[in-house]
């Protein structure tokens, strides 16, 4: 069976005011006029046989509310607490059949072109049968400290560089046998369960241990909080030697900082001003005067003025709230 697996547990610090934890970016209408995990959740369903959605216990009636609008087989995962992408992986392999292949996907990516993408998870799905980790390739734009990088050989991965700082990144871009990492994989679910344990025994331990001890789905605040928080890139994907990468020709977008929503927003014809300055949730008329390449986002309760190039240091402003609160 094709499981498609769609994680929905991060809070898209990132994109701080617009994202909250309350209300992640992966649920706001603010693209195309319905929710990034609508989106994700209808580009796969062609595929998949099954759908796992693997999120937390705060956001949790928000993607039962999502799923109303669906007539889908499904089951959700409810995380006590968020412990980043390996142990939410490794949920959603114990409750699938060793055989079954699983389609790994972020819930808040734009992607465009869907012909494009079937053909790539085509491809992925024969790969991962022959026991393969599967990760999808993207054409890099620029050195993104905010990715992971795949050294490739043809369909080989020699290497996978999560977050490489920016002299890595541009090392990288120069030399050209690099892709993003697109944040889609594609393996069995006992192939992923076996490389886990070979590179993070105390990760596959523990999350084996909290979900043998699931309630319906649920899991338990207490031994959830013993599971080592690493992502699937640190935990398997730098270290594994049984990585293949597919490129993709589809458009995509993980819409990961601001930077990304500008690119994005301007391609879709959203005006910038003359000095490339945009305004993002407002219509009170605002003028940038002497600045540059400046985003200001205006919600309710909070303004955000960013140069377009310092984007990824908002979730710092995200973390500085969440403590003082
Ligand atoms: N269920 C669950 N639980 N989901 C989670 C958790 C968790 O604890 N943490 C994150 N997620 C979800 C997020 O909602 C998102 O859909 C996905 O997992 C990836 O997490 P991010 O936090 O967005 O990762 P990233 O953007 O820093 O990096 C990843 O994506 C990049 C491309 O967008 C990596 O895979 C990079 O290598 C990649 O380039
Ligand atoms: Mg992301």
């Amino acid at each position: 069976n094709i499981v498609h697996v769609v994680l929905t547990g991060g809070v898209g610090s990132r994109l701080w005011p617009l994202s909250r934890k309350t209300k992640p970016k992966q649920y706001l209408d603010l693209f195309d006029g319905c929710s990034l995990l609508e989106m994700t959740i209808d580009r796969n369903k062609s595929i998949a046989d099954r759908l796992i959605i693997v999120g937390n216990v705060e956001n949790h009636s928000l993607s039962c509310k999502v799923m109303e609008k669906f007539s889908l087989e499904h089951s959700h995962i409810v995380e006590a607490a968020p412990r980043n992408t390996a142990a939410a992986i490794a949920f959603a392999a114990f409750q699938s059949k060793e055989e079954d292949v699983l389609i790994v996907t972020p819930s808040d990516h734009i992607i465009n072109g869907e012909e494009e993408y079937l053909a790539a998870l085509k491809q992925a799905i024969e790969i991962a049968e022959n026991n393969y980790l599967v990760t999808f390739g993207i054409k890099p734009s620029k050195p993104e400290t905010g990715y992971g990088y795949i050294e490739f050989e043809g369909n080989h991965v020699l290497a996978f560089h999560e977050k490489p700082s920016l002299d890595k990144a541009s090392d990288f871009l120069e030399q050209g046998n690099f892709y993003w990492n697109s944040g889609l994989f594609c393996f069995k679910a006992g192939v992923f369960l076996q490389e886990l344990q070979k590179q993070e025994p105390e990760v596959y331990n523990k999350a084996k241990t909290a979900w043998e001890a699931n309630d319906s789905g649920f899991l338990d605040y207490d031994l959830s909080m013993q599971i080592p928080s690493i992502s699937i890139d640190y935990a398997v994907m730098e270290r594994s030697s049984n990585i293949k990468v597919v490129a993709s020709q589809f458009d995509w977008s993980d819409l990961g900082s601001f930077e990304s929503v500008y690119d994005y927003l301007v391609k879709k014809g959203h005006q910038a001003d003359a000095n490339g300055n945009i305004l993002i949730g407002s219509a009170i008329h605002t003028s940038f005067i002497g600045v540059e390449n400046c985003l200001l986002v205006h919600t309710p309760d909070a303004f955000l003025v960013v140069k377009k190039e310092n984007s990824q240091e908002v979730k710092q402003v995200y973390q500085e709230l969440e403590a003082a609160n």
